[in-house]
């Protein structure tokens, strides 16, 4: 959505500066979106972290009459409605919601718990959707806005290990489809920007169950797993030419392009995957990623029973 000059007659011109919401700001991607939107004063903007991690935020930035940062954990219904209703008694409502907070979790499926996986559905799922029930209402009573999800590649592939993350990023990619068609007679767009590896340290941030805790599970059936992922995700990230300040001039550019495509990859990688997933069955696909995995065929060998 572009920053666009009102003008009802030549002598009273009155700029509009859309109302931002962006979660997750104290590192990574949402934090480089925080910095690219503090040097745009075409916008007025809400950034936001945890409690936990406010104070890194505070450090960067000084609240302004355009810029203000405020707690916000996704997670938390209360924190959503009290940050939500502050916007709205300052600025009237929320116009572009960048729905950037995320975990991931990396675990196989059997190493999970029903607790795992409810936070990584709540972080990367239900906030996010909750958010955007919030923002909504203003958004067709004024008849325009913007939801960008930060997605994933893993919302187009899954790999082993990152079974939960994968699933709360499918989520997301399956509601915000339905909501390009339910948004779209409101003047309501939707995004779904899609990194794939990026140069950062977010991968220190993974987080573990207790069983699949590196301190502790460095043996057993799915030992080979974590022990062939962890580092094959980790050079991915180092090799990787996409910086978190790159993403953010992408998430910039949706921003402010007029109807801007559902799926947005965001890496070389994204694009990649995005249209070979297209383009072959996944029957085909499936083993050749296999195939791609570091010495994938001889994982877990010695704790095989599977039948010749
Ligand atoms: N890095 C990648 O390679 C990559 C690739 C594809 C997609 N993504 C997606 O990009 C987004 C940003 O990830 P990143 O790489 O920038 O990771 P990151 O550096 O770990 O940042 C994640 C941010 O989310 C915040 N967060 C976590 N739980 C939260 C909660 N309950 N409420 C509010 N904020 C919360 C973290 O805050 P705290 O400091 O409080 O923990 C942090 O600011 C995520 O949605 C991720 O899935 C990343």
């Amino acid at each position: 959505m572009k920053p666009i000059i009102i003008s009802s007659d030549k002598k009273s011109v009155q700029s509009y500066k859309p109302v931002v919401l962006v979660t997750g700001c104290s590192s990574g991607i949402g934090l480089a979106i925080a910095k690219t939107l503090h040097a745009c004063d075409e916008y007025r903007v809400v950034v936001t972290a945890r409690e936990k991690s406010i104070e890194k935020v505070r450090e960067l930035f000084m609240d302004t009459d355009r810029f203000i940062i405020h707690s916000l954990d996704v997670t938390s219904d209360e924190d959503r409605i009290r940050l939500y209703a502050e916007v709205q008694r300052h600025w009237g409502g929320v116009d572009i919601l960048i729905n950037n907070a995320g975990i991931s979790y990396r675990s196989v499926v059997e190493h999970m718990t029903e607790k795992d996986e409810a936070l990584q559905m709540a972080t990367n799922y239900f906030g996010p959707m909750g958010l955007i029930r919030l923002c909504l209402p203003h958004m067709r009573d004024t008849g325009r806005g913007k939801i960008i999800n930060i997605s994933s590649v893993s919302g187009m592939l899954a790999m082993p290990t990152m079974a939960s993350y994968s699933a709360s990023k499918y989520a997301l990619e399956g509601a915000s489809e339905a909501l390009w068609y339910e948004t779209r007679p409101f003047g309501i767009e939707i995004t779904l920007v899609q990194p794939g590896f990026i140069h950062s340290n977010s991968f220190r941030n993974v987080y573990h169950t207790d069983l699949s805790d590196p301190t502790r599970n460095w043996n057993g059936p799915y030992c080979d797993f974590y022990q062939n992922m962890t580092p094959f995700v980790e050079r991915m990230m180092n090799w990787s030419l996409t910086t978190p300040e790159k993403i953010a001039k992408q998430v910039l550019t949706v921003m402010k392009t007029q109807n801007p495509p559902l799926w947005w990859p965001a890496t070389l990688d994204a694009k990649v995957f995005y249209y070979i997933r297209r383009i072959l069955p996944r029957r085909i696909l499936l083993p050749i990623l296999y195939w791609f995995l570091p010495n994938a065929k001889n994982w877990s060998k010695d704790f095989s029973h599977r039948r010749k």
